[in-house]
This record gives C-alpha cells, structure tokens and sequence, in this order.
C-alpha cells in the first residue's frame, strides 16, 4: 500500500479557465500540486474536442511541475512525436483505441517520455495482463472519458484494488493514476484502493480557492492515511 507522503496530486486543467491557464496553473502550484493533466480529446473516440500539442507548448513554458497528457484520440501512434517536442513528460494512450500499444509504448519510451495506458470503466484491467512489465503508469478512468464534472463510478474501487495486487505480486513498480469524478471527499477512499497518483479537475477548479483545494487534499491524505 502507499503511503500518503508519496501519492501525487495532478489537477486537471480541463476544468480550469482556459482564457486565464497560465493563472490558474500558478495557484495550484502554489498549492503543492504534483502534475498537471491535460485532457486531449479529438471528438472520435470521446465526443468532446479539447485542446493540441500547440498548447501544451505554452503550457510547458509557464509551469515548472511535469505534465501528465492524457490522449482520447484515435491513431495515437501518430502525435507521440508532437507531444514530445511539446515538452510532455508522461504520454497516455487508451488501450481501447491502440491497435498495437506494444509498439506504441515502445515508441514514447524511445522518446524519453513515461508511458501510460488507459482503460474505460467497461474494459477488464486483464488486457494489461501482457503490456504491464513495458508502461510506467495505468490511467484506470472513473468516469466514460470525454467530459469533467461526471459522477465517481464506484465499481472503479474494485478495479483499483485488484490492479494495486496484480502490480505487486508481479513485483513491478507501475504507477496507478485514477481519473474522473475525484473529490476531496473521495479522494481517500481511491488512495485506500491504492491509487498512487489523483486526477481532479472540477474537485479543484470549480472550488472558491483551487490553491487551498489542493492544499486541503494533501491534507486529507497525510492525516487520515
Ligand atoms: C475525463 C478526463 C478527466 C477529467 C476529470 O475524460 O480524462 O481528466 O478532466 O474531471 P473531473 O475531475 O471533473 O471528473
Ligand atoms: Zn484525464
């Protein structure tokens, strides 16, 4: 199980105000802020359409903390070069949409970037039963990709679990990042399941104060873990 010193905290720009980002980005720094994810969505695979490799760009040249992107796009394989070039320093895929993630992965790594892999609430976490030795973290969702502010899926506790044991007794040391409808409210109990790293996006954007949000997450976990 992990302890509460070491789980990351990664506020999802996706909920921020995009007219004032590089603001916005600089109060959840000043919270304590791990990463910062960053939701790329090309209305096919999600029905939303978010934001490119050009603003990530920017992004990279007003934040000093990593940035986690979260690709929901088809034909992945053809912006990890983009995205590196960007400045990304953890580059996410969807297994539901890489036809050969083998390759796919091998192809971030080679580009000096971690690699991650999502899945859906619907997809068993056994498709990564033979991927798991080659990526660095598993994105489990919590909510259908494509939009912040959705409800917690609770039966994503139960996927949690059984990936923090297989990820163990396997003896690999691959991060678990959870992602969709976290609060401060939840966060514990996705910790508790053995999450390392909190994706929150409304949970800390749409607070009065996202600095003391992140402030009070952090919190949370220290003293209850
Ligand atoms: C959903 C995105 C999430 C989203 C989370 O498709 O991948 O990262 O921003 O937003 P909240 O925390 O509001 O559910
Ligand atoms: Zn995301």
């Amino acid at each position: 199980m992990n302890n509460s010193q070491s789980i990351q905290i990664a506020p999802s720009i996706l909920s921020a105000n995009f007219a004032k980002l590089a603001e916005e980005i600089y109060k959840v720094e000043e919270g304590g802020a791990d990463l910062l994810h960053v939701d790329v969505m090309d209305g096919h695979f999600v029905p939303n359409i978010t934001i490119g490799a050009p603003v990530v760009k920017s992004l990279k040249k007003v934040t000093r903390i990593p940035l986690d992107v979260h690709l929901m796009i088809e034909k992945p394989e053809n912006f990890i070069e983009d995205f590196q070039q960007a400045g990304t320093q953890i580059l996410t895929v969807h297994q539901e949409v890489s036809h050969h993630l083998h390759r796919i992965i091998q192809a971030i790594k080679e580009r000096g970037m971690k690699a991650g892999v999502a899945i859906n609430p619907s997809t068993p976490i056994n498709v990564l039963d033979c991927i798991l030795p080659e990526v660095d973290q598993v994105v489990v969702m919590s909510v259908n990709p494509g939009f912040g502010g959705q409800k917690f899926i609770p039966y994503a506790i139960s996927k949690i679990k059984a990936l923090r044991n297989l990820i163990t007794q396997s003896g690999l040391k691959t991060n678990i990042l959870v992602d969709g409808g976290i609060k401060p409210d939840n966060c514990l109990s996705v910790v508790k399941a053995g999450a390392d790293i909190i994706v929150l996006g409304s949970g800390i954007f749409h607070t009065p104060d996202p600095m003391e949000t992140v402030k009070k997450i952090r919190n949370t976990l220290e003293l209850k873990m």
